[in-house]
């Protein structure tokens, strides 16, 4: 096996972080390819339990190096405060080395973050506010400010005296907001880029040449396929290429590799910040799962939206990653619930739907197609054993995986890394 991308297959939250711990531990290198502290991966282990927003998850396995990848968004003093984080856990950590070509999230991204959303009215995103898309939007018209330059004192004068009166113009003219001052913002950044210098590398070079070694390589997705920039329900997605072909252009890998992808799928779906979520459950069900899986976002703490299995969108998250196989989560959730629903399909008029429509004012009237099934209603969090789970979970399994047209390789019934049924280990040749 030499590279290994573990993506998420719905609108995030999947629970990606404590599948890459697991299998990051037989990982030589873990590596982040897109989006910022955006992300929320949750990892519990013998420490603790760590919200890591921007260091690949792969940290608590000391024998594995990790990476940030060039197709990440750095906030370079949450980056440093998730540092002291994780040092202060007192676990021997993995190598930890951040790109040099990836672009730094500045304090005006974060204030246009909130601006732009303020003027969208009732058709806001609901962003996390952490500056992502004013951030990737400036990588694209060339007007970013990379780890490279960050750490290059006078490359970074010249860049940020530039940008900022572009952005201050911006602020001021068309937002009526105050503008930043220059000595305030590189003195700061200065004094970040002076504590994340020696991280900073050509992590492309790293994570090719790892490759040519017959490494294990793992590429950790952040965000899910349904907040992808081209293939999510635009304009309500994230700005980054999240799928598993992201991870080549966002960590400088050549399409030539034998990669295996890995998505990663909550038994229901959940949702948080603005855009369609055709199987939502506003009821009495969905705030049930919400309280039992504790659906609450782990870099906003807003509640999230709870709803039905969406095979429909986890169809097109297997096709557009090309799995190899589905980590399916948060089965547990699910115990007490005598009957489950799946979406197998999207009602539009009188049409019905197999696929999902690319624009949002028509997967907006989309009403699903369900099937039901029974529930189990008894506990599962102490199985380990995929023949020991009660029939009628094994039933919803198996009828998942014929709906997305792909196995359920990985089963966790529980937050923690033994609660887990491997049923196909992904990193086997
Ligand atoms: P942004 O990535 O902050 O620009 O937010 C764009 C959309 O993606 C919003 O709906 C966010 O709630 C959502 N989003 C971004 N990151 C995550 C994540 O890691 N999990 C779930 N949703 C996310």
């Amino acid at each position: 096996m030499a590279v290994l991308a573990v993506v998420g297959g719905q609108w995030g939250d999947e629970g990606k972080g404590k599948i890459v711990d697991l299998l990051g531990a037989k990982c030589q290198l873990v590596a982040r390819y897109n989006g910022g502290n955006n992300a929320g991966h949750t990892v519990t282990n013998e420490y603790g339990t760590f919200r890591m927003h921007l260091i690949p998850s792969g940290i608590f396995s000391p024998q594995t190096t990790c990476l940030i990848g060039n197709g990440v968004v750095v906030d370079p003093k949450a980056l440093l405060d998730e540092l002291g984080e994780v040092r202060a856990s007192g676990a021997r950590l993995a190598p930890l080395f951040i790109s040099d070509r990836a672009h730094v999230i500045m304090p005006y991204h974060l204030r246009l973050d909130q601006l732009e959303e303020a003027s969208r009215g009732r058709g806001s995103i609901g962003t996390t506010g952490r500056g992502i898309g004013p951030a990737y939007a400036d990588k694209y018209s060339r007007l970013g400010i990379r780890m490279g330059d960050l750490v290059d004192e006078s490359v970074f004068r010249e860049k940020l005296a530039f940008v900022l009166e572009i952005k201050n113009r911006l602020l001021t003219c068309l937002y009526g907001a105050t503008p930043l001052s220059f000595t305030e913002v590189y003195q700061e950044y200065l004094a970040y880029a002076r504590e994340l210098a020696p991280l900073v590398a050509d992590t492309g070079a790293m994570a090719r040449e790892a490759v040519a070694q017959g490494q294990n390589v793992l590429l950790e997705g952040a965000q899910g396929t349904m907040l992808d920039v081209d293939f999510g329900t635009y304009p309500y997605v994230t700005s980054s290429s999240v799928i598993a072909a992201g991870g080549f252009s966002g960590l400088g890998l050549p399409p030539n590799q034998p990669v295996r992808a890995l998505g990663t799928f909550k038994a229901y779906s959940s949702r948080v910040g603005s855009g369609p979520f055709p199987s939502e459950l506003n009821d009495e069900t969905g705030r049930h799962i919400r309280e039992v899986g504790h659906e609450y976002g782990t870099t906003t703490g807003r509640p999230r939206r709870c709803g039905w299995f969406d095979a429909v969108a986890s169809r097109l998250a297997v096709q557009l990653n090309g799995l190899a196989g589905v980590a399916l989560t948060r089965l547990d959730v699910l115990d007490a619930l005598p009957q489950l629903r799946i979406a197998t399909a999207y009602r539009l008029g009188h049409e019905v739907l197999e696929r999902v429509p690319a624009q949002v004012e028509k997967l907006q009237q989309c009403e699903p197609v369900y099937e039901e099934l029974p529930g189990w209603q008894e506990p599962i969090g102490q199985v380990r054993r995929y023949e020991a789970l009660p029939a009628n979970a094994r039933r919803y399994v198996e009828r998942l995986e014929s709906l997305i047209g792909c196995p359920a390789t990985i089963i966790s019934v529980g937050p923690h890394r033994d609660q887990t049924i491997v049923r196909h280990d992904p990193l086997a040749e």
